[in-house]
């Protein structure tokens, strides 16, 4: 009988399996360093083990024996090829069902997967589109054959489809602040697509590609659905929450399910920790219970309701978000300074490729963009990959 060869799988199938089936003995092939900086993370946790691609190459049987029997193997390595070829080597060594991903650990740290958030009376949709791999989360909303993004990633055809499928043209692009964390695909739907970008002029004074300015308390229509500007300064001096018919409160880096955003990017920790404490006691904390927050980021799958969804009322979040809890501004802040750490490197860069000030190859992107957001204020990720894992393809 002949063997089977290994099999390619995408993100959204890994997603999918980890969600609905966790069946499966997860092997990253990439060397102890990137695997320790970012991995794969779902709802579930599954067997999840590191042995290096270079392992394999020194040493196939005794790499081979390490991997336990009986099991599916789902295959993740920096790129592809590295796991494709080990792949190989477990079904030359009697492994049935073995999969590899496509795109590598950057296949899942692009993924997109959509949930609707709303239902019931409303007459629009409204669609989380979660990035597992960023552990970051933007917005589709569709009305009346048009569409808006909120905090796009750079996968800009996921959004451009998801909204055709929906018989909608993408027309507007909604920034919650200028991200540092990731590449916003606000600069080439601005450019490209003629899709109009929105943001504070805090943030994107200056920048190399046409965008809005937003003003605080202003109203812009997706169909027939009216998203209402809040300014609400402190993880960047141009951030804004975005109301939506009043129901929905897309908060962007401002609050959390858990947390808020970090104000100390900007280098002037106690001057943002100011404004941040003054946005969510006062301009937040005024609104009503009942609103549904929509978040900018998450640390932890925990933060997800029953459905997987990342939302909760207000209400809620006023008894529990830790950012709620601080008797004074002085406590809250020295939370923020005992909290803070080294940003990332690569942020500079974010920043001004999300300005339109620099220009990088897909490839660059991609490792620009690749680990964990570490927006949070409480959020101790690490981010980066190393150039050893750039070798390894
Ligand atoms: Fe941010």
């Amino acid at each position: 009988m002949s063997k089977q060869s290994p099999f390619k799988y995408s993100a959204n199938d890994l997603y999918n399996w980890l969600t609905t089936d966790p069946n499966f003995i997860l092997l990253d092939v990439r060397n102890e360093k990137d695997f320790a900086n970012f991995a794969v993370e779902g709802p579930v946790c599954i067997p999840y083990i590191n042995i290096p691609y270079f392992d394999f190459i020194e040493d196939v049987p005794g790499s081979v024996a390490k991997v336990p029997k009986g099991k599916k193997v789902r295959i993740v390595c920096a790129k592809e090829g590295s796991s494709k070829f080990v792949g190989e080597q477990l079904v030359e060594n009697g492994f049935e069902d073995v999969g590899y991903l496509e795109k590598g650990i950057k296949g899942w740290g692009n993924m997109l997967t959509p949930v609707q958030i709303n239902g019931g009376d409303d007459s629009f949709e409204l669609h989380q589109m979660i990035r597992p791999g960023k552990a970051s989360l933007s917005y589709m909303l569709i009305s009346n054959g048009e569409a808006a993004v909120f905090d796009p990633s750079r996968n800009i055809p996921v959004y451009k489809e998801f909204a055709q499928e929906r018989g909608a043209k993408l027309v507007r692009s909604f920034e919650t602040h200028r991200q540092a964390d990731y590449i916003s695909g606000s600069v080439e739907l601005s450019r490209n697509h003629a899709v109009e970008t929105i943001g504070r002029d805090e943030d994107f004074r200056g920048a190399d590609f046409p965008y809005t300015a937003a003003t605080d308390g202003e109203i812009f229509k997706i169909g027939k659905v009216q998203v209402k500007v809040i300014h609400s300064p402190g993880h960047t001096l141009g951030s804004i929450c975005l109301l939506i018919n009043n129901k929905y409160l897309i908060s962007g880096d401002t609050i959390f399910i858990q947390s808020a955003g970090r104000p100390d990017l900007g280098g002037k920790c106690r001057e943002w920790s100011r404004y941040l404490y003054l946005s969510l006691m006062i301009t937040i904390r005024d609104l009503p219970d009942d609103l549904l927050v929509l978040p900018g980021h998450y640390t932890s799958w925990d933060e997800a309701n029953d459905e997987l969804k990342f939302v909760d009322t207000l209400g809620n979040l006023k008894n529990y978000n830790n950012a709620f809890q601080y008797v004074h501004e002085g406590k809250f802040a020295e939370f923020i300074e005992e909290n803070m750490r080294p940003q990332p490197e690569v942020y500079a860069n974010i920043r001004k490729m999300n300005a339109g000030w620099m220009e990088a190859c897909e490839d660059e992107q991609d490792t620009m963009d690749l680990g964990k957001n570490e927006c949070g204020a409480s959020n101790y990720g690490k981010v980066g990959v190393s150039a050893e894992s750039e070798r390894q393809g």
